[in-house]
């Protein structure tokens, strides 16, 4: 795998005819932070700006681990689909994509403040929980034409391995004791907890399956919500595909628990989202999502120490297991 063929980002501007008219880039960095593509912002000449995101064949951040490409289309295609919809106005105005360098171009929402803060402590504002839940209200109810990239099926099987097999995986090396010095035991029960694992399972073969649906966001954590002085913006749908709503609402409340959020703004969420859930679906997925961040690989700038981790554990076993589905 070589870097070596990654254009400047100047360059790309310049080759897919994406310069806006009379202006020179005066310069190129790093927009945020992320860890599976190349995003940059690109500053004119005249000091305006767009964000250039770009898909390599592998993650961003560890080049070392493959990564499906495809994913910039993707994401172009779930632009496409939102735009001019409700759901559309609370995304970036998505300019362009090219297939060739793998690229989407974007309105710059500017130096806005993911919701990161929230695992150090910071409340989610209630016009933040009402934001989240009317976009996901509106893009569940997208009358979407059945599309096979939407379906989003490589960038599935690659996230299975980091939500389902790997941190349950009781030979996968990973030392949890540095993160946390007594995680490591902790997880280990849970990797050899039977009746766990084989509900873990069946959630991963629904995950991996091609039921119907309706078209997800599919990585709705604080890290793909921008907040600006215009309002709460949502971002990066790499990992959208079509399935069921509890997925997105279930994530999401499982980062209102991680990030120790009140109660109360579980119960806001679900009540502003105004459209029926199957609990019992929605609390596996949320227990997983607990689970993973906990013991997998995609851990969270998280402030607990282990007799919290380990109540969060507790907690995700006992919504993994409270029904069957
Ligand atoms: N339209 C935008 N306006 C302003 N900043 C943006 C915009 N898009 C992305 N960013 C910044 O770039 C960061 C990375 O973007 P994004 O999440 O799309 O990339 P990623 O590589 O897919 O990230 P991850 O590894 O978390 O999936 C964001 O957290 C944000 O700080
Ligand atoms: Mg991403």
């Amino acid at each position: 795998m070589s870097e070596s063929s990654t254009l400047a980002a100047a360059d790309v501007l310049a080759v897919l005819g994406w310069l806006p008219d009379g202006r020179h880039v005066a310069s190129a960095a790093i927009a945020g932070a992320g860890n599976m593509n190349l995003v940059e912002r690109v500053t004119f000449d005249d000091g305006s700006t767009l964000i250039l995101k770009r898909a390599r064949g592998w993650v961003e951040k560890y080049p070392d681990i493959p990564a499906p490409i495809e994913r910039a289309e993707v994401e172009a295609e779930f632009y496409a689909t939102v735009a001019g919809t409700a759901a559309g106005t609370a995304m970036p105005q998505h300019l362009g994509f090219d297939k060739s360098q793998a690229a989407n171009l974007f309105e710059d929402l500017g130096e806005a403040s993911d919701g990161m803060t929230a695992y150090s402590g910071q409340l989610i504002g209630d016009d933040a929980l009402d934001a989240l839940a009317d976009w996901l209200h509106q893009l569940h109810n997208l009358k979407t034409p059945a599309n096979a990239r939407l379906a989003n099926p490589k960038m599935r099987a690659l996230n299975a391995i980091h939500i389902f097999d790997y941190p349950l995986d009781p030979g996968n090396g990973f030392d949890l004791d540095s993160i946390t010095p007594g995680l490591q035991a902790v997880a280990d029960r849970l990797k050899h907890d039977g009746e766990f694992v084989a509900a873990v399972r069946r959630v991963s073969e629904r995950y991996l399956g091609d039921g119907p649906g309706v078209l997800l966001h599919g990585d709705l954590y604080p890290g793909s919500w921008l907040t600006t002085p215009n309002g709460l913006f949502l971002i990066d749908p790499e990992f959208c595909w079509i399935g069921p709503r509890e997925w997105d609402v279930g994530v999401l409340i499982a980062h209102l628990r991680l990030s120790g959020q009140p109660e109360a703004s579980t119960e806001r969420l679900i009540t502003r989202y105004n459209d029926a859930l199957d609990q019992a679906l929605m609390n596996k997925v949320c227990g997983i999502e607990i689970m993973r961040r906990l013991i997998g690989v995609a851990q969270l700038p998280l402030t607990l120490d282990l007799a919290a981790k380990t109540a969060l554990l507790d907690e995700a076993r006992t919504l993994v297991l409270a029904s069957t589905i």
